[in-house]
């Protein structure tokens, strides 16, 4: 498991330097970063502690300490925990951000926090969830919220996009259930795609189920946004309706990511 785990923190090292140029301006994950933003801020009010799981290059992590939260940031990758300690000092922000795995909670010693997420995948890479559920739950305070955004297993514009063009194999990509290699750049990220309800039960010993919906249903998965953007006057009225089924009962499982938010017991 190590070397799994070293393999893809050594992917996203080499990727470190190029995420926030591909990531920044697109549009389309700004819309699922956004609902997150959304998520935490009306769940916790600052000052509160919040912990950033997989920070990256800590876009969220600044986000909420120019906001007045009192954010502690890790990631599994040395590159990126050095992105985020740059960006928060050229800010003059206040965080604190340690090199570690979403599994190894105990290294930040005993502090305790009122909110933890975990924006755009981080625990997409991690094998052994129930061990995130329970340290996770043993570092949040009572009755304190745990928010997450995980790729999701069924993506319809995803597999129409595909199977219109004969590529079976891609518009299937993300149905097995286990770890399966992702090109990354020049690296291999294992990942694992989830129904809502598959990914609620490595929780559910812990955490409550409080809200679950899709994020980007409507709206395609980011890496097309260069058609998307095609759709010029089409864009607003697509996120207004992304918004509007997103949470709906049956369509809520599915989209590029879903949005979860769980509450310690
Ligand atoms: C797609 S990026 C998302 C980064 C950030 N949350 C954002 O919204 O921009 C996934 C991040 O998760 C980190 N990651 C992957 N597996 C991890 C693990 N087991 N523990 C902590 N971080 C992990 C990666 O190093 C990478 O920085």
């Amino acid at each position: 498991m190590e070397n799994v785990l070293s393999e893809t923190a050594r992917a996203f090292d080499a990727h470190a330097q190029n995420y926030d140029a591909l990531v920044e301006p697109n549009a389309l994950l700004q819309n699922m970063r956004a609902a997150l933003w959304t998520e935490v801020t009306r769940r916790v009010a600052p000052p509160a502690r919040l912990l950033d799981i997989g920070c990256g290059t800590g876009i969220d992590a600044l986000y909420f300490a120019q906001r007045g939260y009192y954010v502690t940031a890790i990631d599994a990758s040395r590159e990126m925990v050095n992105q985020t300690r740059q960006r928060i000092a050229r800010a003059n922000g206040n965080a604190r951000v340690e090199n570690a795995r979403a599994d190894e909670l105990d290294k930040l010693g005993d502090e305790k926090f009122d909110a933890m997420y975990s924006d755009l995948g981080p625990l997409n890479c991690v094998e052994n969830l129930g061990t995130v559920s329970a340290q996770g739950a043993a570092h949040l305070k009572p009755r304190g919220y745990l928010i997450v955004s995980v790729m999701a297993r069924v993506c319809p514009l995803e597999i129409f996009y595909f199977a219109l063009r004969g590529d079976f194999k891609q518009a299937t990509r993300r149905f097995p259930r286990q770890m399966i290699p992702v090109n990354l750049e020049n690296g291999t990220v294992l990942t694992r795609y989830y129904d809502p309800g598959e990914f609620f039960r490595f929780f559910q010993n812990d955490f409550h189920l409080v809200m679950s919906r899709a994020l980007n249903l409507v709206l395609p998965p980011p890496y097309l946004f260069h058609r998307y953007q095609r759709a010029g006057v089409l864009t607003k009225p697509l996120a207004w309706l992304d918004a509007r089924v997103s949470p709906l009962p049956f369509f809520r499982n599915m989209g590029d990511h879903f949005l979860m938010t769980l509450q310690r017991r």
